[in-house]
Parts: structure tokens; sequence; C-alpha cells
């Protein structure tokens, strides 16, 4: 028996900011964006969109392709989430029109929880065959303004069906793992913008790829030279050719495996979104599905990172016929149809993010499921 992602989609905010626009404010040179950090726009969340509307816009092409058999656990992976106790998944659960026999539970770790998440997605279909598993990562990264993050921001969600026989991706049993207890990157609970250490978060990031690597490799993971592209976490996607040279440099000295034009593929999305937290190494993958060449067959490498600090490397097979799995043409419309906002849109839209109290959202997004406002405390969300 195999196992892995059935289906994979994803979905962004209804508006787009150019970061031509940021550097034009800082009267910097928009090449530090374009290529040094390699991001040309962020995604943001219209004023009636968060991490529930996201997730359940990416989620809805599966449940109309899959339906609900067999759908028993609903797994979100976010940094970003909406309230101290309820699972984000249970707003998602009723909005999706998910049966009452299912678990739905929400999980975190920074960026890195969607990983774990589909772990223990293939720990319940292993154990239960006719089980499937919706895993959600959906985050909106935000950092202050005038702050070092302000350029890595962005909004994304990807929803996957993990089970048996997947249609897409087989992934192999074999895992390495690293956790450190550092302060590179955090939110306090009274926060609605991380805090940073970005330089050290860097450097973190490529001691947690070298560390899960290691083990990885300890626990008779493949050859570096197996895999045809590795899929890295994205805070900007200069991040992973950071990372794709120092994985070259520990594993494959002498090889060719540095080559970063096999990335390229990988980039597409995340450079358009900008970081979008657990769900960025899930759309640099579905980048590469969508816009790289026919690899039925080949062997993808991944690494999820997630500050504070945890990481993963595993790897999993691309099933031959995956290509007609996908739904290219709907996000690639997506992307496009985004409001593009000037700064002081920007700026206005960043300070009003939080808002207090009673409130009614006005009707922006695109999707089919708002935010509609607070009431007495309660999130309230309606479907069109
Ligand atoms: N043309 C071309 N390149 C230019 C340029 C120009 N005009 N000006 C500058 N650059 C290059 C620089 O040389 C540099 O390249 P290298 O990294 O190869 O040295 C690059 O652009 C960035 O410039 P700086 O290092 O000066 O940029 P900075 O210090 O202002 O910000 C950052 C960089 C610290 C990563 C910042 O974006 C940040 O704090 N981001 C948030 C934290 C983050 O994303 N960390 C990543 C690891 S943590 C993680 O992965 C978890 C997560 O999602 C947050």
């Amino acid at each position: 028996m195999t196992t892995g992602i059935h289906d994979i989609s994803a979905a962004t905010g209804s508006l787009v900011f150019a970061l031509a626009d940021l550097a034009e404010h800082e009267g910097i040179d928009v090449g530090k964006y374009h290529r040094g950090i390699g991001q040309t726009e962020m995604s943001l969340t219209a004023e009636d969109e968060d991490i529930v509307t996201m997730a359940a816009r990416a989620a809805a092409p599966i449940i109309e392709r899959h339906g609900t058999e067999g759908l028993r656990t609903v797994i979100f992976a976010t940094e970003s989430g909406i309230d101290q106790s309820k699972a984000a998944s249970v707003f998602l659960h009723r909005l999706l029109g998910l049966p009452r026999a299912v678990r739905v539970v929400e999980v975190k770790e920074a960026c890195y929880s969607a990983t774990a998440a589909i772990q223990f997605a293939l720990g319940i279909v292993a154990r239960r065959h006719d089980e499937r598993v919706l895993v959600i990562a959906s985050d909106v990264a935000r950092y202050e303004l005038n702050s070092s993050g302000e350029a890595t921001q962005g909004a994304g969600a990807v929803a996957m069906l993990i089970s048996e026989n997947p249609a897409v991706l087989e992934i192999e049993p074999v895992s390495g793992v690293w956790t450190d207890d550092v302060w590179d990157f955090w939110r306090p609970n009274d926060r609605s913008t991380a805090l940073v250490d970005g330089r050290y978060s860097v450097q973190v990031y490529l001691e947690s790829l070298e560390g899960a690597w290691n083990d990885y490799r300890a626990h008779g993971g493949a050859e570096f030279s197996s895999f045809a592209r590795v899929c890295y976490h994205q805070p900007f996607t200069r991040m992973a050719v950071k990372g794709q040279q120092r994985l070259a440099r520990i594993a494959d000295p002498d090889g060719e495996s540095a080559d970063i034009d096999r990335l390229a593929d990988t980039v597409e999305y995340n450079a358009r979104i900008g970081n979008s937290y657990t769900a960025s190494i899930y759309l640099a993958f579905l980048s590469l599905l969508d816009n790289g060449p026919d690899l039925s067959g080949e062997r993808i490498g991944f690494f999820s990172y997630g500050s504070g600090a945890v990481g993963e490397f595993f790897g999993g097979v691309l099933v031959p016929g995956y290509k007609s799995q996908l739904r290219t043409e709907e996000l690639q419309s997506m992307l496009a149809a985004r409001r593009p906002i000037g700064y002081d849109e920007y700026r206005h839209r960043h300070i009003a993010y939080d808002r207090v109290g009673d409130f009614e959202t006005a009707d922006e997004t695109h999707g089919d499921v708002r935010f509609a406002g607070v009431e007495q405390h309660k999130r309230l969300y309606e479907a069109r």
C-alpha cells in the first residue's frame, strides 16, 4: 500500500500589492526585492477574508471532486489562528458542508505545522485504509510597517487530501527531523504581527535544513542526487536558493545538484503570493506541478521549516498521470484576478487590520465564502 497526496488545491487573498510600490515608498532600488529576496508581489486578504475563507476556497474543489465518503479527519495547520480555543477547522467544517462524523483539529508550529499534519494524516490512513484526511495549511503573514520583514508578507492556503493509493504524490516513509528552542521568529498572544530576528532566522533555517537532512540520511533516506527537485519552505523565494546551495554543499559536494535552475518551477507562485507560512512549501510543490515538466515517477524532496524552530526533510514520488489532476488554470486566474492596491491603501488596510469589538466587513472577496464580521465576540462566516 502507498499513501500520500491524492489531491491538492490552493487559494490566495483577493488583493495584491507590488513590491515595486513598497520600494518606491522606501526610496530604495526594487532590485533588493525582485532579485535580492526574489519577490515581486504579495497577496493580501480583503476585509472579508481570513485563514478560514482562504481554506474554504482551497478545499471546496477537493470536496466537489471527491465527495466526503471516508473523510473522517480535518487537520488545520496555521500560525495565524483566529481564536485561542476553537479550531479554525470547526468553522471550515460547516462551510464545506462536512458530515458530523468527522474529527477536526488545529495544529501550530510556525510555518512547519502542515508537514506535521501530513505525517499525522499518513498515520491515520495507514491504520484505516478506507479513511481519508483533509489537511489544510492557511496563513496570513504579517509584519510591522517599516520592519525588515515587511517585504515578506503574504497570504495563501493549500488544501490536500491524504489517502492510500494517491493520485499525485506517494510519500516515502523516511523523514529527517530537527528541533531547537530559539527566538528567530515568534508572535506573542497580544500581537497580530510577528517579531523576527531576520538574519538570525536565515541562519537557523539553514542549520535546521542541515540537521534534518543528516537525520534523514541517518534513517536510510535517499541520496541527494536521486531527487529530481526539492521544494523548500519559502519565506521569500531566494531562501530556497540558499537552501539548495547549503544542501548541495553538505550532501553532494562533487555533484551538480546545486543547480539553482532546477528551483525555477517551484518559486513561480511564491514570488507572486509572498510568504504564506504553513502553505508556502506546498505552494512551492503546486508551482512545480503546475509549471514544471511532467516528472512522473521522479522523486521530489521537501524541506519544511517553522521558526522557533522545527525542520523536517522527507521525499515522495510523483504518480504517473498526476498532471491530469491539477487545476492550473483556476489558480492562475485567481492570481490574475487579484485587485492591485497602491501604497496608501496598503498602509491603511495594514493599520485597520486589528479591529476589535463588533463590526461588519465590506463585501470584497472574490471567493464564495465571506468573513462577515464579529458579533458579541463571535466570528461570523457566510457562504454566498
Ligand atoms: N539588487 C539586488 N540584490 C540586492 C539589492 C539590489 N539593489 N539590494 C540588496 N540586495 C540583496 C542583498 O545583497 C541580500 O542578498 P543575500 O541574502 O544574498 O546577502 C538580499 O538582497 C537581502 O538584503 P538584506 O539582507 O540587506 O535584507 P534585509 O536584512 O533588509 O532583509 C531579511 C532580509 C532579514 C530576510 C528580511 O526580509 C526579514 O526579516 N524577513 C522575515 C524573516 C524571514 O523571512 N526569515 C527567513 C527564515 S525564517 C522562516 O523561514 C520562517 C518564516 O517563514 C518567517
